[in-house]
C-alpha cells in the first residue's frame, strides 16, 4: 500500500514537472540582460490613457498588419507584440535592413509601414544554398538545423504586390555579405538569420558597422533556456558586458541604441 501511494506521488510530480515545463525552465535561466520596457527605447510607444484600467495607442502607433493563417505551418515567426515594436519602428526609418528573411512576414510589415521613399534591404539564403551550410566549431546542432529547415522560400509573402518595389533582397549568405556600402546608413537592423554562434556573431558585428546614430539594432529569440535560441542568448549575454544591450519585457527582443 504504501509502495502505491508512493508510486503515486512520484507519478504527480513527473505530470506536474512535464506541464510546467517552461515555467520551471524559466525560473532557472533568467535572463542575464537588463530588461526595459518598450517606451524606454522610444517615447513612439507612449499609450494613450482611456481609463484607469485600460491604455491603447496613439495614433502614432497604429500600423498595419495581417495574419498568417495556421495551414501555413511558418516556424520562427514573431510574436503579434513583437511585429508592432517592428512594424512602429519602421515608421520612423528610412533605411532598413533585415538578416533573414524566410516567408518575408517582418519584411513585409517593415514596408507596408515605412515611408514611400524608404528602402528595406533583407539578407537570406537561396534554398538551392541550403545544404552548403556547414557547421563551425562551437555552433548549436539544433540552430544548424533550423537553418536547413527554415531556408526553403524564394518567393516570399510580398512578392507580386506594390511594396516589393521598396525591398532588395540578397539570396546570399550573410557571412559572405559584404557591409562596406552601407557604413553608418541604416536606421533600423534587424537580426533574425541563422542562429548559430558563428552567423549570430558575423551579423551582429556587421550591424554595428552599418547603424546611424540613434538607430537600432534589434535580435529576435534571445529565449534562455530554450535549446534553439541557445547560440543567440550565449552571444548576446557575451557582449552585453561591454555594449548597452538590453531585453525588451514580454519578448525575445533585445535592442541596442547608437549614441
Ligand atoms: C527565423 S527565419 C527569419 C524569419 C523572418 N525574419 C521573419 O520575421 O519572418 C531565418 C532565416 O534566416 C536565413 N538564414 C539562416 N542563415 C543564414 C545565413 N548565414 N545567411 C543568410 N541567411 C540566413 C534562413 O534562410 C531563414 O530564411
Amino acid at each position: 500500500m504504501t509502495y502505491l501511494v508512493f508510486i503515486l506521488i512520484i507519478l504527480n510530480i513527473l505530470i506536474l514537472i512535464a506541464y510546467n515545463k517552461k515555467k520551471i525552465k524559466k525560473h532557472f535561466y533568467k535572463t542575464k540582460i537588463l530588461e526595459k520596457d518598450i517606451t524606454d527605447l522610444h517615447s513612439i510607444f507612449n499609450l494613450k490613457k482611456v481609463s484607469n484600467d485600460l491604455k491603447g495607442p496613439t495614433k502614432n502607433s497604429i500600423v498595419k498588419n495581417f495574419c498568417i493563417t495556421p495551414e501555413n505551418q511558418i516556424i520562427g515567426m514573431t510574436s503579434n507584440y513583437e511585429s508592432w515594436i517592428i512594424s512602429v519602428l519602421s515608421t520612423i526609418s528610412k533605411n532598413i535592413l533585415e538578416f533573414g528573411t524566410c516567408s518575408g512576414k517582418t519584411t513585409y510589415l517593415m514596408a507596408l509601414n515605412s515611408d514611400k521613399d524608404s528602402k528595406i534591404y533583407t539578407i537570406t539564403l537561396n534554398p538551392s544554398d541550403a545544404d552548403k551550410i556547414y557547421k563551425k566549431n562551437g555552433d548549436s546542432k539544433i540552430a544548424q538545423k533550423n537553418i536547413i529547415n527554415e531556408t526553403i522560400y524564394n518567393k516570399f509573402l510580398f512578392s507580386g504586390e506594390p511594396e516589393e518595389k521598396k525591398i532588395k533582397v540578397f539570396f546570399m549568405n550573410s557571412l559572405t555579405f559584404d557591409e562596406s556600402n552601407f557604413l553608418d546608413k541604416m536606421d533600423l537592423i534587424f537580426i533574425d538569420g541563422g542562429h548559430t554562434f558563428s552567423v549570430i556573431k558575423n551579423d551582429s558585428e556587421k550591424a554595428f558597422k552599418m547603424i546611424k546614430s540613434k538607430g537600432v539594432v534589434l535580435w529576435h529569440d534571445y529565449n534562455p533556456g530554450k535549446n534553439s535560441s541557445k547560440d543567440v542568448v550565449r552571444y548576446l549575454n557575451s557582449i552585453s558586458k561591454n555594449k548597452e544591450i538590453f531585453k525588451i519585457k514580454n519578448t525575445s527582443l533585445c535592442f541596442y541604441q547608437k549614441d
